[in-house]
């Protein structure tokens, strides 16, 4: 039976955020030791180019995003693993898939409009092709399943419309992928603002943690955590940095959100916010001692990088090669 194939990928701006692990690397990290599932996770360097990056310092953060795939444990033998650029039949089923995007549908997009507002100087035609790049990731793979946090579903959404639109125009083609978004922990929210989500370019450092944070940043960062004037632990929608507090914790130490209440209830405020930034702690220190080593050898990251790379194109050439020949293109 062929595997099923699973498909993710991280933007390398900002840090990886705990939001990131928690939303999306934890689950890969579940999935890559099941045998049903071949997985591919990317590094989305392309779509960074939708805002300005420094060359230099987005170079060096796309290895450094790479290197903390393999820090928090992804395994090259068990995935493959690449950068977006390095395997260019990505943009080129973009330009087939904007053939068959509507304006309408990708300027109705939450991230295009929210991003258009943070960037007015800078509405490039890149901001508002990003779920039409998104969904070629996706569809190139023959992907089933999508582990992402909630913010992505409606980038899934277009993934899913554009494969069921090609698929009736030319007969099946593209598999139509599914969001995988688990239950606790699809939406951390920020620190400093917990209704808003924990998120990676947030000007303010101590809304967010990086996984490299040391254990005296995160103990800091959750102690000046915002929460609310009462004092009960309960998890519930008027009570967004409580609950924010608990999804961290029950996320940290693989518990239900109710075996969380159940730990935490009873602790002041204070001592809720040093358990929570104590499992955070546990949680990240393996990741940060492993990273070093592997940034330490560049030449082997790299060759990670070149072979998930191979692999990758491997399918989608295949792919490609099918959609060119039904949209009537001539074949050499
Ligand atoms: P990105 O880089 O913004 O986020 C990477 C992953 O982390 C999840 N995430 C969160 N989950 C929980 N709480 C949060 N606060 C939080 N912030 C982020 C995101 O949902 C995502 O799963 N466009 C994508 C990257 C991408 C991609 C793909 C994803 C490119 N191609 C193909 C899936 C499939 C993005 O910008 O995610």
């Amino acid at each position: 039976m062929d595997k099923k194939i699973i498909y993710s990928g991280i933007q390398p701006t900002g840090v990886v955020t705990l939001g990131n692990y928690i939303g999306a690397l934890q689950n890969w990290l579940k999935l890559q030791d099941d045998t049903n599932y071949q997985c591919i996770y990317s590094i989305a360097d392309l779509h960074s180019l939708t805002v300005r990056q420094v060359p230099a310092e987005f170079r060096n953060r796309a290895l450094s995003f790479f290197a903390q795939y393999l820090a928090c444990g992804l395994d090259p033998q068990k995935n493959i693993m690449y950068f977006q650029s390095h395997v260019h039949e990505h943009t080129e089923l973009t330009w087939i898939l904007n053939c068959f995007t509507y304006v309408g549908e990708a300027s109705r997009m939450t991230q295009f409009k929210e991003k258009s507002q943070k960037h007015p100087d800078n509405i490039n035609m890149g901001l508002m092709d990003y779920p039409v790049l998104m969904a070629a990731d996706i569809l190139l793979y023959n992907t089933a399943l999508v582990p992402v946090g909630v913010d992505q579903k409606q980038h899934l959404e277009i993934a899913r419309d554009l494969a069921m639109r090609f698929n009736n125009l030319y007969s099946s083609t593209f598999t139509v992928p599914e969001p995988l978004i688990s239950k606790v922990g699809a939406k951390i929210m920020s620190l400093q603002n917990p209704t808003a989500k924990m998120s990676k370019s947030d000007e303010n450092v101590n809304a967010t943690i990086s996984i490299l944070d040391s254990e005296d940043d995160i103990m800091r960062k959750f102690k000046r955590a915002v929460t609310d004037s009462d004092t009960e632990i309960r998890f519930g929608e008027d009570k967004p940095g409580i609950s924010n507090l608990i999804t961290i914790y029950a996320s940290c130490k693989g518990i239900s959100i109710e075996n969380a209440v159940k730990e935490l209830q009873g602790l002041t405020y204070a001592s809720l916010k040093e358990a929570v930034g104590s499992s955070v702690v546990q949680l990240l220190a393996p990741i940060k001692l492993r990273y070093n080593d592997i940034m330490n050898d560049k030449e082997n990251l790299l060759n990670i990088a070149r072979e998930g790379a191979e692999q990758a194109s491997y399918i989608a050439r295949k792919t490609l090669r099918k959609v060119y020949k039904k949209v009537g293109l001539v074949q050499l």
